[in-house]
């Protein structure tokens, strides 16, 4: 099921006539389907595992496909998608009637974004039309950064997935909602708030994570996400800690040095012996993966520094630790 890029127009071809795609994006895989096509789009809830309260990114090649989606684009919207696209960062904006509810949640607003990926971009131009992808992952579990990744746990339940290598950025895009007020900031990911900060724009961050559905002020962003079936606990620096007389084997996901009291047994992910925050970012949610199959009682993971990148990592680390376990 897995299939290069010689293959990209019939990928193409399924995405247009109701198929489910994975295809790389520069963030994580996305899990595709035609977004004007209510039918395709159920199954990508369907494949998921994903309740309905939890609305799509709508993926264009450019600008302009955009504009069918979308009415008032606020001119600060329009500035950003100048600045940052192609790139991780999703727009929100007032949807059209051509964009089916359950692609939004029945919300008023769609995101959108211009996935920077060659074979993505080429991808939906072939196929012609906006494509929804959620991350090609069940529903609350770690995110793809390979199309290997995909395989493993949606194999069966996808038509195709795209192989494109593995992801560049490695957390997925950057929500958020603008207008005169400055730019509202739903979810941290590959574009940082220093940036978004840079275009001069008033910022704001309020991440909805809601222990439950009921209790968020939007969809989505649940705190229990990425999350690996072992355990996880989330640590400021390993560097003082202790360990505890248990004697299970446990997986430490370090973000720049090695943890200090291994023992046999023990399995390590340095995220990036130089600290730096991109390539820590892009291998994250694989280190994660490795470390829940791994066969540990437990992953102990230690937070990046609060900054850049820094940020949407620990995000996923924070729920990750909220959902490991179950
Ligand atoms: O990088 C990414 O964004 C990846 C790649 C495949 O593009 N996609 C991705 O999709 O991460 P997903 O479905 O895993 O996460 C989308 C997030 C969710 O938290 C969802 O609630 C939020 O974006 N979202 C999407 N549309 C929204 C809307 N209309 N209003 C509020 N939040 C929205
Ligand atoms: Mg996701």
């Amino acid at each position: 099921v897995i299939v290069g890029p010689e293959e990209l127009e019939q990928c193409a071809e399924r995405l247009r006539t109701g198929g489910l795609v994975a295809f790389p994006t520069e963030t994580v895989y996305g899990l595709g389907a035609n977004a004007l096509d209510e039918r395709a789009v159920a199954r990508i809830f369907e494949a998921k595992g994903r309740p309905r309260f939890d609305p799509l990114i709508v993926h264009v090649a450019r600008w302009d496909d955009a504009a069918p989606l979308v009415r008032d684009v606020p001119g600060e919207a329009r500035r950003l998608a100048e600045r940052f696209w192609p790139g991780p960062l999703t727009l929100l904006l007032p949807k059209t009637p051509l964009v089916p509810d359950l692609v939004t949640a029945g919300l008023g607003e769609v995101g959108v974004r211009v996935p920077d990926h060659p074979l993505a971009r080429v991808l939906i131009e072939r196929a012609g039309v906006p494509v929804a992808a959620p991350s090609a992952n069940p529903f609350g579990r770690i995110s793809p950064t390979t199309a290997r990744h995909v395989a493993d746990q949606l194999g069966d339940k996808v038509d195709a997935i795209l192989d494109g290598g593995p992801c560049r950025v490695g957390v997925e895009s950057t929500v958020v909602r603008c207008g005169p007020e400055g730019i509202t900031v739903l979810r941290l990911g590959g574009v940082t708030i220093e940036e978004l900060e840079a275009t001069g724009e008033r910022v704001r961050v309020t991440l909805q994570h809601a222990a439950t559905p009921e209790a968020q002020a939007a969809p989505g962003n649940l705190l229990a996400h990425y999350a690996p079936r072992v355990p996880l606990r989330l640590w400021d620096a390993f560097g003082e800690m202790g360990r505890s007389a248990d004697d299970v084997q446990v997986g430490w996901l370090a973000f720049r040095e090695t943890p200090p009291s291994l023992r046999p047994g023990d399995v390590v992910e340095v995220l990036s012996a130089t600290g730096d925050l991109r390539e820590a970012a892009a291998r994250v949610f694989a280190a994660l993966r490795r470390l829940d199959e791994a066969g540990v009682a437990r992953i102990e993971a230690e937070r990046a520094p609060d900054v850049g990148l820094g940020r949407a990592i620990n995000d996923r680390l924070v729920r990750a630790a909220a959902g490991g376990g179950r």
